[in-house]
């Protein structure tokens, strides 16, 4: 008799109790949540990302609209709402740009990229792509991908406006934009009033004291 009583008050608590024990401390270990909302709401902006490049080409510059878009662009407030009236001080407008200029060039690329035999199906020096037997992130560029630079003026948000206007802008985007992620996010140091910084996974700014 008591052997039965013991093993069944064993079977009890391995059937029922013990089950019942597991759940409750499952559903004491969902109460650990993390602490939301302990973060200011990030307003998200294309600044976030340093140095921005928007292009304009001008195939029907004769028509209203396009000239009504390229004059929002080029006057205040600009682009997106960074310098529009009562905007917050962390987002600082920079003063209205300059003229519209190509940026410098060494002379002798400017030299091979004027007196180059450019057609219409091959406008500028080539790139090289990832292949069978060379596997690559980007594709490689020669010197002078992607043809002469544009001329570009710097904006009262940071952003450079470039004019596209007359040129083959596939062949121009395709070149050159292995240049700006590389300069984004290769570039893993920068000399800067803070000492030598660099940029960490989650976009701190990390430096390190010279
Ligand atoms: C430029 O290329 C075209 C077509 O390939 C050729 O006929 C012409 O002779 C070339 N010109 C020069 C200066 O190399
Ligand atoms: C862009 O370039 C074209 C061709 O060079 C020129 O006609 C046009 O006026 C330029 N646009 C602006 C806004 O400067
Ligand atoms: C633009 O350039 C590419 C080569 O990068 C060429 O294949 C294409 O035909 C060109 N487009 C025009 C409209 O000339």
């Amino acid at each position: 008799m008591f052997y039965w009583v013991t093993h069944c008050m064993v079977l009890v608590l391995l059937q029922i109790v013990l089950p019942a024990l597991f759940v409750f401390v499952a559903l004491l270990f969902s109460l650990i949540v993390p602490p939301f909302g302990k973060y200011p709401a990030l307003e998200l902006q294309p600044w976030m990302y340093e140095e921005q490049f928007t292009f304009i080409s001008e195939d029907v510059p004769e028509e209203a609209s396009t000239k009504r878009l390229i004059s929002a662009l080029l006057n205040n407030p600009g682009f997106g709402t960074k310098c529009m009236k009562d905007r917050p001080e962390d987002t600082p407008c920079e003063g209205s740009g300059s003229d519209w200029a190509p940026p410098p060039l060494a002379p002798a690329l400017m030299d091979m990229l004027l007196n180059g035999n450019w057609t219409a199906e091959f406008p500028s020096p080539g790139c090289e792509c990832s292949s069978k037997n060379n596997k690559r992130m980007l594709p490689e560029c020669s010197a002078g991908a992607g043809g002469m630079p544009p001329p570009q003026v710097p904006r009262n948000t940071g952003d450079t406006l470039q004019n596209l206007t007359g040129r083959n802008i596939s062949d121009y985007l395709v070149k050159t934009y292995p240049q700006i992620i590389s300069k984004r996010w290769e570039d893993p140091c920068a000399v800067t009033d803070l000492g030598i910084c660099t940029h960490s996974a989650e976009g701190a700014l990390l430096c390190l004291q010279p």
